[in-house]
Formats: structure tokens, C-alpha cells, sequence
């Protein structure tokens, strides 16, 4: 375990003029000497493709304007998330740190940061995962406040949690913008080790992308279609088969709407990035990266995979944004039934 509390102000001023700085330049962002997403690693003896090394996700990547513009609602989902983690904390506060785990953290992890910050009558200890090496480092050197009296940052898969002790469990774990590169069965695969993970009375919060009701789901491809030797694979197959995945009955349902929901969702994204000013390598950086690898399901469809992997899922009310993509992002709750 490592302990940061004694970094928090002068982390917090140097994450400030960071953010500063990079919105001065417009977004822009050193180029990362390896952006190569083919970069393939070893675990749990299993070969899994990576998003290793994607240059928006990297060290001064693009991925923090992104963050800081509020574009995908991360303050709203930390707003809506804050009151959810009050009530849990006060009906399950035992004088004890509350055990978070945060899948997929980034270098900057943004918003259960501030719920739990929010939280200041509680103590927390904080564990995230990130495949990125570099985020893991940004992520050691990024602000926690004074209540999380533990943070530990652990490089690897946030899809395959057996890097963790066998029988460590947590009480909140929590996803921000990453389930949205899953396939139903691996997100079912995930909801089976989530809930594997989760201590008594313990809840799973994902706030992420989500394709609008009513419009058709796009499958992703098990391999990038412009690149057959880039597989898009999270899971590795031993696991999904180790969870018998394949036993999910498949939550999606014919749509009445066959219009492709992404090209419209990308015409308002890029537009929202050029308003705030973004830089244009940055935008056409994040651009490619939804259209090629984020194949997000439904709020609806989730909840028919949370409840065949044993969870009630909520979609929780968020405050109105204004923001352009409101209709696109979601805070949900899973609490095991
Ligand atoms: C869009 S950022 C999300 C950061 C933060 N959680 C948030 O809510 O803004 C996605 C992060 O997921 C990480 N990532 C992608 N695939 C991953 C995987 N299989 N396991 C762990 N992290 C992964 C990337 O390195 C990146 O830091």
C-alpha cells in the first residue's frame, strides 16, 4: 500500500496548472513515442490485446481536456455519485476505511476522487487498476484528499480481477468510461467478478457511454477491421469460458430505429470539442478512438445482463447538464439481488 496523503496540496496545484496550461495550448499534449495499440501483454497466462499505449490515454494525453471540458459529465456524475455514496457510507460506516476499487482509473481519476472527497466525515482506501503504465505513474502522482487514508495502483486488465488476493473484497467498486469497448458476454463476465468482489451490503457504480433507447446496437468486431492482427478482445477467452459467458441470453433486442446512432453522436461530440477550443490533432485523436473501438450497449440492455448475473440495476437521475452529449452518458448502480 502506498500512502499519498502527505502529497495532496502541492499535487492538487500542480494538477491545477497542469490543467491550466493545457487548456491554454488548446489541447495540446506532448506525442507519446509509443502509440502502439497492438501492444499485446501476458496475463493470467492468457494473450489479451491492450489499449495499452493510446496516445489520448497516455501521459499529457488529449483524454484530460476531455475530462476537464465536463463533455462526458464526469462533474455531473461526481455530483449525482457524491449523494449516493453519503447514503451508502451512512448506513454501512463502520469505523473503518471504506474499501473502493476503481476499474480502468486513468491517470487522473476524476470522479469517484470526488465523491469520495465529498464524503469528508468518512475514510476510504482506494485501489485502481489502469492497463497504461503511464497513467499508472500520473495516477500515483495525482491528487487524493486528506480522507482516503490509502491509495494503491496496480498496472493490468481491470476485466480479469484474479491479479487481486483471492479473497480480497471491496465495498464500493466503481467503472468510469470503459465498459463501453465490452461485449455483452464480457460485460457479463465482468458483472460475475464484480459481484465475486463486492463485501456484504456492497454496491457497483458505472457512470459511461450508453447508445440511446430505441436505436440499433452496433456489435463490435472480435478484431479491428482495419487491422486483422489487432484483436478487440477485453477478456480472455479461458475467463469468459471460466464464467461460462456464453450462457448469457443475449439482452439486445431488435430496434425500430436502424439509423446508426455513432455519426450523429460524433458530428455533436466533435463540434462540442471545437467550441471549448480543443486542439485538432486531439480531436480527430478521440474521433478515431469512439469510432473504432467503443461499441456501448444500452442502460436497458445492462440491465438485463446485471440482473442474469444476479444485480438490480438503477440509472440514476443526474442533474441537467446542458451539456450536448447529456443523452449519451449514464451514472448506474448494481446492487446485488
Ligand atoms: C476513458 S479513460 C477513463 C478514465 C477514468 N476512469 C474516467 O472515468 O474518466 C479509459 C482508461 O481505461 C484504460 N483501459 C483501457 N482498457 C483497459 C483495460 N482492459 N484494463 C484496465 N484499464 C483499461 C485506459 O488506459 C484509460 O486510462
Amino acid at each position: 500500500m502506498r500512502r499519498h496523503r502527505e502529497l495532496s496540496s502541492s499535487k492538487l496545484d500542480l494538477v491545477e496548472n497542469f490543467v491550466k496550461n493545457f487548456k491554454k495550448q488548446g489541447g495540446k499534449y506532448e506525442k507519446h513515442p509509443v502509440a502502439d495499440s497492438r501492444i499485446r501483454d501476458q496475463l493470467s497466462g492468457s494473450e489479451v490485446p491492450m489499449m495499452k499505449r493510446e496516445k489520448a490515454f497516455s501521459a499529457n494525453g488529449f483524454y484530460m481536456f476531455v475530462l476537464e471540458s465536463n463533455i462526458m459529465l464526469h462533474r455531473h456524475a461526481a455530483a449525482r455519485g457524491h449523494k449516493l455514496l453519503s447514503d451508502w457510507c451512512r448506513r454501512n460506516w463502520r469505523n473503518a476505511p471504506i474499501k473502493i476499487l476503481d476499474l480502468a482509473c486513468g491517470g487522473t481519476p476524476y470522479s469517484i476522487v470526488r465523491m469520495m472527497g465529498a464524503c469528508n466525515q468518512y475514510k476510504f482506501s482506494y485501489t485502481g487498476i489502469d492497463i497504461n503504465p503511464d497513467q499508472i505513474e500520473a495516477a500515483k502522482a495525482s491528487w487524493f484528499p486528506d480522507n482516503v487514508v490509502e491509495t494503491r495502483l496496480i498496472e493490468g486488465n481491470a476485466w480479469d480481477l484474479s491479479m487481486l488476493p483471492a479473497d480480497e473484497k471491496f465495498d464500493i467498486i466503481f467503472t468510469g468510461m470503459n465498459t463501453h469497448h465490452g461485449t455483452p458476454e464480457e460485460i457479463y463476465c465482468l458483472l460475475l467478478q464484480v459481484k465475486e468482489r463486492l463485501a456484504p451490503g456492497g454496491i457497483y457504480i458505472n457512470h459511461d457511454l450508453f447508445r440511446p433507447a430505441g436505436t440499433p446496437h452496433l456489435p463490435r468486431p472480435d478484431v479491428n477491421p482495419d487491422d486483422p492482427g489487432e484483436s478487440f478482445a477485453m477478456v480472455a477467452h479461458e475467463t469468459l469460458a471460466k464464467y461460462h459467458a456464453s450462457e448469457l441470453a443475449s439482452p439486445i433486442k431488435a430496434e425500430p430505429n436502424p439509423r446508426d446512432w455513432r455519426e450523429r453522436f460524433l458530428t455533436k461530440y466533435k463540434l462540442a470539442l471545437q467550441e471549448r477550443g480543443a486542439h485538432e490533432e486531439g480531436i480527430r485523436e478521440v474521433v478515431e478512438h469512439v469510432s473504432r473501438r467503443d461499441y456501448p450497449i444500452s442502460t436497458k440492455d445492462l440491465e438485463a445482463i446485471a440482473e442474469q448475473a444476479g444485480f438490480v440495476l438503477s440509472v440514476l437521475d443526474m442533474e441537467a447538464s446542458g451539456e450536448p452529449l447529456e443523452a449519451y452518458f449514464s451514472l448506474v448502480c448494481a446492487q446485488p439481488s
